[in-house]
C-alpha cells in the first residue's frame, strides 16, 4: 500500500462571507491572532508527515504564494535586528515544499480537486479545507486520518457529529459504526435538508482520497449550487470508504462567528496575550453591548 505523502489544499474561493476584508486579499490569509488561517492548515499537514503540498488558488491569491516564499529583505532585516525566533519562523515557512496551481473558474470543490490530478500521480492523497481549523496539538487531525488510512487502505473522511440545525451546511454520512470512532460509509449526501439527513455525522474538512476519485469527477454532472461536488464523486466510488470521527476542537473559520471563536480561543492559548486577554474578558460588562 502506498504511503500518504501529498496534500491538496483548495484555496480558490472568493470569500464573499468576509467582504470587505476579502475584496483585495485572500480569505485564507485572514489572521487568527498573528498567524494566517492557511498556515495552521499547512503546519497540520507537515506535522502529520506530509512531504509535498499543492495549494489550488485563483485570481487575487498571490499573497498566499508570497507567504510560503523566501523573503530575502525580511530575513536580512530580522538578522540585523537579532530577531532570531522570527527569522527561524520565516525560514521554516519558506522551506515547506508548497506548489501552486490556479483553478480557472469557480466551478466547485470537485473541480478544484480535479486540478490536482497530475500532482497526485496515482497516489493516495490528503485534502485539507481551509475553512476548518482543528486544534489538537497532541495528535494532529490529519495524522489521525492517515493512521486510519494505514489501517483500512480506503478513502477516509474526517467527520464529527453536528447539531440538527447544522446538517444542511455539510456533507452528511450514512454509515455503520465499526469501532468507537470509525464508520463504514454506506452513502453520502451533500447539504441535505434536516428531515432527509441520514445522520448527524458531518464531513468536516479533512479527507484521504484514493486516485479513483478522478474518474468519478470526470463522470458526475454538476450538483448542488450548479458546482462540481466532491461529495457526489465520493458517493459514486466503487472502492470502500470509511469515516473517522476525529478528535480535536474544530473551528469553522469560514463564517464570522466561527472565526471570532477561533480568534478568542487561540488568543487564550497564546502565551504572549493569554493573561491580558483573560483579565480583559473578565472585566467586560456584557450588558453594555445591547
Ligand atoms: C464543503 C463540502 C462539504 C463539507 C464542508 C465542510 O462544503 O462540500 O461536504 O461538509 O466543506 O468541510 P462548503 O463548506 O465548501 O460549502
Amino acid at each position: 500500500m502506498k504511503r500518504v505523502r501529498k496534500a491538496v489544499i483548495p484555496a480558490a474561493g472568493f470569500g464573499t462571507r468576509f467582504l470587505s476584508a476579502t475584496k483585495a486579499q485572500p480569505k485564507e490569509m485572514l489572521p487568527i491572532v498573528d498567524t494566517p488561517a492557511i498556515q495552521y492548515i499547512v503546519e497540520e499537514a507537515v506535522e502529520s508527515g506530509i512531504e509535498e503540498i499543492l495549494i489550488i488558488t485563483g485570481r487575487n491569491k498571490r499573497a498566499i504564494e508570497d507567504h510560503f516564499d523566501t523573503s530575502v529583505e525580511l530575513e536580512q532585516l530580522l538578522q540585523q535586528q537579532g530577531k532570531k525566533k522570527q527569522l527561524e519562523m520565516v525560514r521554516r515557512l519558506a522551506d515547506i515544499r508548497v506548489h501552486f496551481i490556479r483553478q480557472k473558474a469557480p466551478r466547485g470543490l470537485g473541480d478544484a480537486i480535479y486540478c490536482a490530478k497530475a500532482f497526485v500521480a496515482n497516489e493516495p492523497f490528503a485534502v485539507l479545507l481551509g475553512d476548518d481549523v482543528v486544534y489538537n496539538p497532541e495528535y494532529p487531525c490529519l495524522k489521525q486520518l492517515i493512521d486510519a488510512y494505514d489501517t483500512y487502505g480506503s478513502t477516509i473522511l474526517g467527520a464529527q457529529m453536528v447539531s440538527d440545525d447544522m446538517v444542511s451546511s455539510y456533507g452528511i454520512v450514512a454509515g455503520t459504526p465499526i469501532t468507537e470512532s470509525v464508520y463504514k460509509v454506506d452513502g453520502l449526501v451533500e447539504k441535505p435538508k434536516k428531515e432527509l439527513a441520514p445522520s448527524n455525522l458531518a464531513v468536516l474538512g479533512r479527507y484521504i482520497l484514493t486516485p479513483d476519485v478522478f474518474e468519478q469527477l470526470e463522470r458526475i454532472p454538476l450538483g448542488a449550487g450548479n458546482e462540481l461536488q466532491l461529495t457526489d464523486a465520493l458517493a459514486q466510488l466503487e472502492s470502500p470508504i470509511h469515516a473517522l470521527a476525529y478528535e480535536g476542537r474544530r473551528y469553522d473559520v469560514g463564517n464570522r462567528f466561527g472565526y471570532l471563536q477561533a480568534m478568542l480561543e487561540y488568543g487564550l492559548r497564546n502565551e504572549t496575550v493569554s493573561e491580558a486577554l483573560k483579565e480583559y474578558l473578565k472585566s467586560l460588562n456584557l450588558d453594555e453591548f445591547q
